[in-house]
């Protein structure tokens, strides 16, 4: 049970994503790598501050969908490295006490897989039974009305075998079968694969979708009025999906699942994080089990869906508080390699506020590389783009939030070593001027900034773990809570979203200590009675006497 033990690592730290195709290319080819990651572990430790890694796929894959199409789940794709750099990094990683989480892709594989070329290979093969094949329907037509997220129907017809295969995803990545006994060993195996090589933890793909209705009924159509809360999908929001995804039997699954980590956690606890894009709190919560005993967190992608305004994000957070079963734990994302960069979404001031919201919340936060120096999103011209998605659905795509990482003003911006010719997508136009190097020389970057919520969250345990009381009492376009925790001094936090000066009277919680502000120029002792917030201004206060 979390509540023995707790706080664990992952409730008192800071998860990073880092994206491994746009991290750092040791080798020169263009495109980031596993020991490109090794030689910036003293940045994520040491300089930012944050508490655990998670590595998006880094697996064998013919990279339809950039490495979402896992084609060998216990190797190294050649240009990531291999598994020696993988254990090298997961070592150098844990000396700098920095945890290493990394992707479980369960719903799918490559269609180069061995097991589904086995599986497609004879209707009699005995892996047929670990994909989901179906019958076309009796007039012909496809097996039911499932679409994929990626546009288009959600089936395959296969000419040597006569039936049709299902993929959520694109037709290179066929959906696997939960259902068969011996699928699912093997996919417990590959967990334990990873588990004995030392990673502490995985973020498992689209979590929700591995279990679907087992008689294959149609989704029923969506009524027009019903809204779409995640962002918009195109053909894909016609149908409710309630029959290709979530099926009630993917609660064993995850209570499975989280036997094996626990069986491994004893002497070093790990995590399993969902990715989840369920906006029903009820729904979403239940991912974490009936008796907390299924998932440690699904990921919270709301405060993505919303306008960054105070009422907004302060209904979000509540909402989060009140939903969560008891001795559950929250967390936080702002950004991902599927979504628009939050200083695109935000702004660069938003961007500010945003990271003082992120790190100072009741929860665990996860970072998006890039965005802790406000990378933005870039425009990659038509003949330079990657990601299937957006070539298939133009406008979808994801390229624009997976350019390099922008370390400093060198050629490829120290991304790639000098002589690289190319790198695999282009670098943004603003990479010589904002790059890490440059920010760590300016004392109010946004970089600085994240290091210093970094280390004050660090430093206090009210902070990581406290409770959260947010204030009534302050003008609408302010979000205020105190983070308390017994023993500890506690903290407030006040946010000013709208661009306006304001003032709040807090007479009630005495005096303070302001020790961060968002524009970082000042720090003094504060009388609550009358503080004063400039547009779109933070502040951190330590109070006294609470
Ligand atoms: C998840 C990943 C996304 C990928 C998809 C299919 O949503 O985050 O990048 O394309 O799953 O695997």
């Amino acid at each position: 049970m979390i509540s023995d033990h707790a706080p664990y690592w992952w409730q008192r730290g800071v998860i990073y994503q880092i994206y491994p195709r746009s991290f750092a290319d040791a080798n020169g080819d263009g495109v980031g790598d596993l020991a490109g990651i090794i030689r910036r572990l003293d940045y994520l430790a040491g300089t930012l501050g944050v508490d655990a890694l998670w590595l998006s796929p880094f697996y064998p894959s013919p990279m339809a969908d950039f490495g979402y199409d896992v084609s060998d789940y216990t190797g190294v794709d050649p240009v990531f490295g291999d598994l020696a750099t993988f254990d090298e990094l997961v070592h150098q990683a844990h000396q700098r006490d920095l945890k290493v989480m990394i992707d479980f892709v369960p719903n799918h594989t490559s269609d180069r897989h061995a097991w589904f070329q086995e599986s497609r290979s004879a209707r009699s093969n005995s892996k047929r039974d670990w994909y989901v094949w179906a019958d076309p329907r009796q007039d012909g037509s496809l097996p039911n009305n499932w679409l994929s997220v990626f546009g288009g129907p959600a089936w395959e017809w296969d000419e040597l075998t006569g039936q049709y295969y299902l993929h959520s995803f694109l037709k290179e990545q066929p959906d696997l079968n939960w259902r068969n006994p011996d699928l699912k060993a093997a996919m417990l195996g590959v967990l334990r694969f990873w588990l004995e090589r030392g990673v502490d933890g995985f973020r498992i793909d689209v979590a929700h979708f591995i279990m679907k209705d087992p008689e294959l009924r149609d989704n029923p159509v969506k009524p027009e009025a019903t809204l779409s809360i995640h962002k918009p999908l195109g053909e894909y929001d016609s149908l409710l999906h309630i029959n290709d995804q979530g099926h009630p039997d993917v609660h064993a699954v995850y209570r499975e699942i989280r036997r094996l980590l626990d069986s491994f956690s004893a002497t070093q606890p790990r995590v399993s994080i969902g990715e989840i894009h369920i906006f029903d709190w009820k729904i979403w919560a239940t991912y974490y089990g009936a008796q907390l005993d299924e998932l440690h967190m699904p990921f919270n992608f709301q405060l993505l869906e919303v306008e960054m305004a105070a009422r907004q994000v302060r209904k979000i957070v509540d909402g989060l508080e009140a939903s969560l079963p008891q001795g559950a734990w929250p967390n936080y994302v702002l950004g991902n390699h599927d979504e628009s960069r939050l200083a695109s979404l935000v702004g660069l001031g938003g961007a500010r506020l945003a990271a003082m919201l992120l790190l100072t919340l009741r929860g665990t936060p996860t970072l998006y590389y890039g965005d802790e120096i406000g990378m933005t999103d870039v425009d990659i011209p038509v003949d330079e783009q990657q990601d299937p998605w957006g070539i298939r659905m133009p406008g979808l795509g994801r390229d624009k939030c997976r350019t390099p990482m922008q370390w400093d003003s060198s050629p490829n911006a120290g991304f790639s070593p000098a002589t690289a010719r190319k790198t695999w997508l282009p670098l943004a136009p603003d990479c010589m001027q904002n790059n890490v190097k440059r920010q760590l020389e300016q004392p109010d970057s946004l970089l600085n900034l994240y290091r210093q919520l970094l280390a004050l969250r660090k430093s206090s345990p009210s902070l990581q773990t406290g409770d959260y009381l947010p204030l009534d009492a302050i003008p609408g376009n302010c979000f205020a809570y105190r983070r308390r925790l017994a023993g500890y001094p506690a903290m407030l936090v006040a946010l000013n979203f709208s661009l306006d000066e304001i003032r709040l009277n807090l007479p009630d919680l005495k005096a303070g200590r302001l020790i961060l502000s968002t524009n970082m120029d000042r720090s003094e002792q504060i009388n609550l009675g009358e503080l004063t917030l400039r547009g779109v201004e933070g502040v951190l206060i330590e109070l006294s006497g609470e």
